[in-house]
């Protein structure tokens, strides 16, 4: 089994192996004492895999309780986040017991949020079973749930006791959900070249997905380590690509899925990086490929007037200006802020030589 250690604020390693999803109860013995879990998942992922993990802890003599919300991002809010803590109060969880996030970034971000202020903060493991939540939300603590005037408005920096992840349940994803979570993987190769893109090239991902997966882990969790509030400027970097995607989400009212977001936002920020002469135009091309073959481009056709105000008001640009973290052909991620009236024309040359 891979171990990686993360070394932030509370120390944790990330187990990445084959069949974790049968071992949990063994896993999780060592690191907690009061013997009992509540397991937070979807009903999605509980019907794939809830008895088996619950099973799999009982076995180790725990006494697990279950709670399971509707799938989707419409429930990562306050109501769903309620309803988990009273579910919690009800059954008498208590300080040293433990959550369990069995599912995707958004089970992970709202179980990590009630874990942060249950009883004022208790433990929580994260079991991710989407590509994205294993290379990105279920490392580095960032917990949140969405208010209506916004997504992730309210969290809070938490991070787990340990993450499992097993890579058979990736490996076996609905293709769509792999395609997803493949705009945070590209996204990863950007930031630091790790020839992901060229596997995308040479359709080697699959013969490679372990390895892919343990370099995107690893990128994340050297950031964090660097930079684990987001006091530093260094967490920014894993905004590329989502300055963009975070305006076409929000234009969409969310419609628009997280990765196709993404895969826009890392070809338009790309094509803008070309712009400021920091990349090629070959770099651009070979990354709008490697998007393309996840199918994670959509035409943005929206006003640009309209399209840079959703960027503006992202709570991650603290002034009028918009901030990017610009790709660069030798794959070092540089931060730019523009002023609107330039990132308007940039953005007017972009569309009329690229699209
Ligand atoms: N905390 C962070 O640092 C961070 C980083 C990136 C993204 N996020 C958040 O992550 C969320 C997106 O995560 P996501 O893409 O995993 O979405 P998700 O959790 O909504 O999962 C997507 C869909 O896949 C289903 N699913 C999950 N695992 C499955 C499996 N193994 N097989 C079949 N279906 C499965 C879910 O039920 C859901 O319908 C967003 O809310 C985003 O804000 C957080």
């Amino acid at each position: 089994m891979n171990k990686i250690h993360v070394d932030a604020s509370k120390e944790y390693d990330i187990l990445l192996d084959k069949g974790l999803i049968n071992r949990i109860g063994e896993l999780i013995n060592p690191i907690n004492k009061s013997k009992r879990v509540a397991i937070i998942t979807d009903d999605i992922v509980n019907t794939l895999y809830g008895d088996k993990v619950s099973q799999s802890i009982e076995f180790q003599g725990f006494s697990v309780d279950r709670f399971v919300f509707p799938n989707g991002e419409k429930s990562k809010n306050i109501d769903t986040l309620s309803d988990i803590l009273e579910f919690l109060a009800k059954i008498g969880f208590r300080r040293n017991d433990m959550l369990i996030a069995l599912g995707g970034g958004v089970v992970g971000d709202i179980t990590g949020l009630a874990a942060a202020i249950y009883m004022r903060g208790i433990s929580f493991v994260q079991i991710p079973t989407t590509l994205l939540s294993v290379v990105d939300s279920s490392i580095g603590g960032k917990t949140a749930i969405n208010l209506r005037y916004g997504k992730n408005l309210t969290g809070a920096f938490w991070q787990p006791l340990m993450v499992i992840c097993d890579i058979d349940i990736i490996r076996n994803l609905p293709d769509g959900l792999f395609a997803e979570g493949m705009a945070e993987v590209i996204k990863c190769d950007v930031i630091r070249g790790m020839n992901i893109i060229e596997h995308v090239e040479n359709h080697s991902v699959l013969d490679n997905l372990d390895k892919i997966i343990e370099n995107c882990i690893i990128l994340k969790r050297d950031i964090v380590q660097q930079d684990e509030f987001e006091t530093m400027g260094i967490r920014n970097i894993l905004n590329v690509g989502h300055t963009i995607a975070h305006g076409i989400e929000k234009l969409s009212n969310y419609s628009i899925s997280h990765g196709k977001a993404v895969g826009t936002g890392l070809v338009w920020e790309s094509m803008l990086a070309s712009e400021l002469g920091l990349c090629d135009d070959k770099y651009v091309q070979k990354i709008r490929r490697a998007v393309h073959t996840y199918s994670l481009y959509m035409s943005v056709t929206y006003n640009l007037d309209t399209l840079i105000d959703a960027m503006v008001t992202d709570k991650k640009n603290t002034d009028s200006r918009v901030t990017f973290m610009l790709p660069t052909t030798d794959k070092v991620c540089v931060e730019r802020k523009l002023c609107i009236n330039e990132l308007k024309e940039l953005l007017k040359d972009v569309r009329r030589v690229y699209l």
